[in-house]
């Protein structure tokens, strides 16, 4: 077993930075799983069970995120870390406030992906940056996504039953496209 694997697991164009930046893209996906499963059993406490249902949902398509990563980082010839994640928030002023967290948190995201797509180009590792270009399309839709939630609170206000009809509208907000189906680079 141990001999299929040394030789199958070569070295490739796999540069020691890039996998780096993977390996904490990894955590940060990990992390926003984790943040998002702690945001929904808040909203589900709370009572607001169509937000708790759309945060679930969302925390598993970090998950995915983060496995897709995972599996390029070691189909790469690298070695993707199982992240610790510590220090995770349990309580939210508002239900306004976790998605304002929300699209913040997004926003980081993004920035973080657009760092490892700049770096990757820089150095020519142009299998990683044509690989996460799927997060860009991702992202952008993500935080798409989070401004819309962010609409719904300014157009219905938070007065009497707003709050309820909120968690309604929330409910009715898609996904898009599920997480990505967790696979190997093309050619691996
Ligand atoms: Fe996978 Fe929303 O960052």
């Amino acid at each position: 077993m141990n001999k299929i694997k040394a030789k199958i697991t070569k070295k490739t164009s796999l540069i020691s930075e890039v996998e780096e930046r993977l390996n904490a893209q990894v955590k940060m996906e990990g992390v926003s799983s984790q943040f998002y499963l702690a945001a929904a059993s808040w909203c589900e406490r709370e009572g607001y069970e169509n937000a708790a249902n759309f945060l679930y949902t969302h925390s598993e398509e970090e998950r995915m995120h983060m496995l897709k990563l995972i599996k390029y980082i070691n189909a790469s010839g690298g070695y993707a870390l199982a992240p610790e994640i510590s220090g995770l928030k349990y309580e939210f002023d508002t239900l306004r406030k976790v998605f304002d967290e929300v699209l913040e948190h997004e926003i980081k995201v993004t920035n973080s992906i657009n760092d490892i797509v700049d770096f990757s180009f820089k150095v020519k590792d142009y299998a990683t940056f044509q690989f996460l270009q799927w997060y860009v399309a991702e992202q952008r839709e993500e935080e798409e996504l989070a401004r819309r939630v962010i609409e719904i609170f300014d157009i219905i206000g938070e007065e009497g039953q707003g709050l309820w009809f909120i968690d309604q509208e929330i409910g009715k907000l898609g996904h898009g496209e599920e997480g990505g189906a967790i696979e190997a680079p093309e050619g691996e």
